[in-house]
């Protein structure tokens, strides 16, 4: 687990300077994919996994970033910030260095020391938690400012503009705004939300397939533009349409037919889901957790059949996961095409279920799977204060 005392250390020894340090956490996502930047809801917790950012000032105009996961340092000129990304660890940290610039908050430097225990390519957000918690530190660095939305907004900037990958609103906001032992109902048209407590005997089950995804892969794009496209056709009809969060399945009735047949299912996908996202948090604030069992199932099946955003690991972690004592509700998070599944479950029954789906996988696929029983965590914060010096 992240060690901010570890990193203090670290930060201090490499620089010579006492850092703050700050933390911004992963996510897993309870239900509502691919429907955020169709402007629709979904429903995330931040989880215990998270990045920590240790920043001090310097005087020589350069800003120097060490990730310790990578154990590399890499130096750019704080005056000459690169305009684009290179395929690095250090575009996360650089984007929303660049883009904050181009706010206007530009820096003399700094020393910056990364680390984060958020597993990458694993559809938990390790990407948005290097950018929130790199937000947080050079703002707090800069003396200024911003309301977690707009904090959110200006790291999902980041990744859509520098490094160049179409995500939406989802991940950085929950990695700001989570809270814990809550999932957050998020409306991402205007990024109100509400949030649903997780029962103390409710545990969050993840289980890594160690199939790895990638956000700025191709068919995370590609089913963007499927979502996009299935939008206009519908506006031709109906003008007031401008995303998927405003049509219904009688729209898919109706104009179905002028889709490209893949178009036609995504947007099924994305329809039917909002609707199971926004009552799947009435579920769980309702302590309906068969209900919010059901409607996880139905979203898993949709996000396989009709988005074809599962691969074979993911439906068999989640078919053995439904054989199992305890199991209140189980999808494949995230992104797609690998990476995680959620498994909610009892609590008492968390560690017998996490022992016995890593068997029946293993034994089911050949691959070992990581399994962590994980609980909903607060959104990203300062850490020093709570640190002895
Ligand atoms: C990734 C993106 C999010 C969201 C999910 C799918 O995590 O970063 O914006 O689109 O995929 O729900």
């Amino acid at each position: 687990m992240h060690d901010p005392e570890a990193l203090r250390s670290l930060h201090l020894s490499r620089f010579k300077a006492e850092p703050e340090i700050f933390a911004a956490p992963g996510r897993v996502n309870l239900i509502g994919e691919h429907t955020d930047y169709a402007e629709g809801f979904v429903m995330p917790a931040a989880i215990d996994f998270a990045t920590l950012a240790a920043i001090s000032p310097r005087t020589d105009g350069k800003i120097v970033i060490y990730s310790e996961n990578f154990r590399e340092e890499h130096i750019v000129e704080a005056a000459a910030l690169p305009t684009e990304a290179t395929q690095h660890w250090s575009d996360y940290p650089l984007g929303v260095i660049a883009i904050l610039a181009g706010e206007g908050h530009r820096t003399t430097g700094f020393s910056l020391s990364l680390y984060g225990d958020v597993p990458l390519g694993s559809g938990l957000s390790s990407s948005a938690a290097i950018e929130v918690a790199t937000a947080l530190a050079v703002t707090s660095l800069l003396n200024v400012h911003y309301p977690g939305p707009q904090l959110a907004r200006l790291c999902q900037r980041s990744e859509n503009e520098f490094v160049r990958s179409s995500c939406g609103i989802m991940d950085q906001f929950i990695s700001v705004n989570g809270e814990a032992n809550h999932a957050l109902l998020l409306d991402c048209r205007d990024l109100s939300f509400r949030l649903a407590p997780i029962p103390a005997n409710v545990a969050l089950v993840i289980a890594n397939t160690m199939v790895k995804h990638s956000v700025a892969g191709g068919e995370y794009t590609s089913r963007r533009a499927e979502v996009e496209e299935a939008a206009s056709v519908i506006a031709r009809h109906r003008h007031e349409v401008r995303f998927l969060r405003d049509a219904n399945v009688d729209d898919l009735k109706k104009w179905g037919s002028e889709m490209s047949p893949n178009a036609l299912k995504r947007a099924r996908h994305v329809i039917t889901e909002n609707s199971r996202t926004v009552a799947a948090a009435d579920a769980l604030i309702h302590h309906d957790l068969k209900e919010l069992g059901r409607l996880m199932a139905e979203a898993h099946e949709s996000y396989s059949k009709d988005f074809e955003a599962s691969c074979a690991e993911a439906d068999t972690m989640v078919m053995l996961a439904n054989k199992l004592p305890g199991l209140i509700g189980a999808r494949l998070t995230g992104g797609g095409f690998g990476g995680c599944t959620i498994n909610l479950v009892e609590q008492e029954q968390a560690p017998k279920f996490a022992e016995a789906l890593a068997g029946s996988y293993a034994d089911a696929t050949g691959i070992k799977p990581q399994i962590h029983i994980c609980h909903a965590s607060s959104g990203a914060h300062k850490v020093t204060a709570s640190l002895s010096h």
